[in-house]
């Protein structure tokens, strides 16, 4: 025992409840990937993918898109053979404690704390920028001063301003924690009706901005390699091969979500033949909107635009200025997207409070994570304290650098998902493996390399703080879990 401690596969199948155990096999091929695209449009899109031209692309942030979808279609693959091997639904947590032993179990829960922890803040953030947008665009009135929708690394354009904290962003993760608390399940309606809302917006912004795309807009399709210093200091990879590295690594936030499909391993019809059919078809039906989507918006409104007054809310302010007689779409997509963003906090706190309930009932965190509540039956405390880490975040820290440290922690934790299979395909060979990642060991290695020189475009700054992050979990690893692991100390 210890560093490499592996939990057994039985021990695993005991803990798990008993409704898990029985999950029953309803999901089909085009069931999943509905699944994956509720989970994955959102922030990244609406949001992320004007940053990304502004700092990173240019209009190539279309490319950008093409090279994250290659990284998630080959670690979709591998989480595919994980999820798949290890009989109960779980998160990357959970099979790699089994397959891998604690300490990269430790790593990769840890990671996952950046993937839903600091992604739902992301999306908060962003939920916080259209509410504005519904406040003064479509009901009217004064939007929340600026001071108090911001975080205190922010000011104005002019520098007038200063932010103090995002009361939005605190109050949408606040309200939809409650809601997760009372146990308060989304039902399949309300997702598929969310999941129609999402896609249609998107077409109609495709098809109705195409006529509005100006050539000027997309005379430099690729601008040459440089560094852009955005308005609060940070400088960015900007031009050339490594601003599109960059924007893949910022937009990378868009494809998020796709690994829910694999944690319903359990639960689809034919998971050999369904479960790539779900991961890659929900990948390839949101690559073909994202790619179509981001040319329009880079065509529509100017990178300066995106720099300066359309930096927030960026979708709703491109239609208002550019496409005249579209203001209806704008606030659509407003109201829309305020749902849809609603939705992808929810799987995202649900997600984490499940990391933490399972970390604690491995005695990695201490035993408070694990309480449920007497009368809802759920992990409240988990979820308590999964809002405090989140809500600190939406409160007081901008919405580029949370979006950052999530693309990163997750393209780092797929990293760890893609070497798993290979070392597992040596060190356990007979393992029961329902679905089998093609063209092994080539498929994985092209996952680590693309997803790591997506965190290799992300510049240094984000570089340092995933390590920072890594350094305060390997702190509370050795100081902490290490000596009340349950299965090191039996
Ligand atoms: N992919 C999800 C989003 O873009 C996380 O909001």
């Amino acid at each position: 025992m210890g560093l490499f401690a592996k939990k057994s596969i039985d021990l695993l199948m005991k803990e798990s409840s008993d409704s898990e155990k029985g999950l029953k096999r309803t999901l089909s091929a085009t069931s999943l990937i509905s699944l994956g695209i509720g989970a994955i449009i959102g922030a990244g899109l609406f949001v992320r993918t004007a940053s990304a031209a502004a700092q990173n692309a240019g209009p190539s942030v279309t490319i950008g898109f093409i090279v994250a979808a290659i990284g998630c279609a080959l670690a979709g693959l591998c989480y595919a053979e994980l999820s798949s091997s290890i009989p109960i639904a779980g998160s990357a947590y959970t099979y790699s404690y089994a397959t891998m032993g604690e300490f990269i179990a430790w790593i990769i829960g840890w990671d996952l704390i950046l993937e839903y922890a600091v992604g739902a803040a992301t999306v908060g953030i962003a939920w916080s920028e259209y509410l504005n947008n519904l406040l003064t665009n479509v009901i009217g009135c004064k939007p929340i001063p600026f001071e108090l929708c911001h975080s205190p690394f922010e000011h104005s354009l002019d520098g007038s301003l200063h932010g103090i904290i995002n009361l939005p962003a605190l109050f949408i993760v606040c309200a939809l924690t409650l809601l997760l608390i009372r146990g308060t399940q989304e039902s399949a309606v309300v997702n598929s009706i969310i999941v129609i809302a999402k896609v249609s917006i998107v077409i109609m912004i495709i098809v109705f901005g195409w006529s509005f795309i100006n050539p000027v807009n997309h005379a430099v399709y690729i601008p040459p390699a440089g560094t852009y210093v955005d308005h609060q200091g940070l400088p960015h990879n900007f031009g050339g091969v490594m601003g599109i590295l960059g924007a893949a690594g910022v937009v990378f936030f868009a494809f998020i979500g796709f690994d829910a499909v694999s944690t319903a391993a359990q639960e689809a019809k034919n998971p050999k033949k369904d479960m790539p059919i779900g991961i890659l078809g929900s990948l390839a039906v949101c690559t073909v909107l994202y790619i179509l989507f981001a040319h329009v918006l880079t065509g529509i409104a100017s990178l300066e635009d995106f720099r300066t007054t359309g930096k927030e809310a960026s979708v709703a302010f491109a239609i208002n200025k550019y496409m005249i007689g579209f203001g209806w779409l704008a606030k659509l997509v407003t109201v829309a997207i305020l749902g849809g963003f609603s939705s992808v906090i929810l799987v995202m706190l649900l997600g984490q409070s499940r990391v933490f309930y399972s970390m604690s009932k491995d005695g990695l965190l201490p035993a408070v994570f694990s309480k449920v509540h007497d009368k809802y039956k759920t992990p409240y405390k988990a979820s308590l304290y999964t809002l405090i880490l989140v809500g600190l975040f939406a409160a007081f820290i901008p919405g580029d650098i949370v979006g950052d440290m999530t693309s990163i922690g997750t393209l780092f934790a797929f990293m760890l998902v893609c070497i798993a299979v290979i070392v597992l395909r040596k060190t356990d060979p007979d393992m029961k493996r329902e679905f089998r990642t093609p063209w092994v060991p080539f498929v994985p290695i092209m996952g680590v390399l693309v997803c790591g020189a997506m965190i290799f475009g992300l510049g240094w700054t984000n570089w340092l703080r995933l390590i920072v992050w890594l350094l305060i979990g390997f702190i509370v690893y050795f100081g902490y879990s290490k000596k009340h692991s349950k299965l090191n100390n039996p």
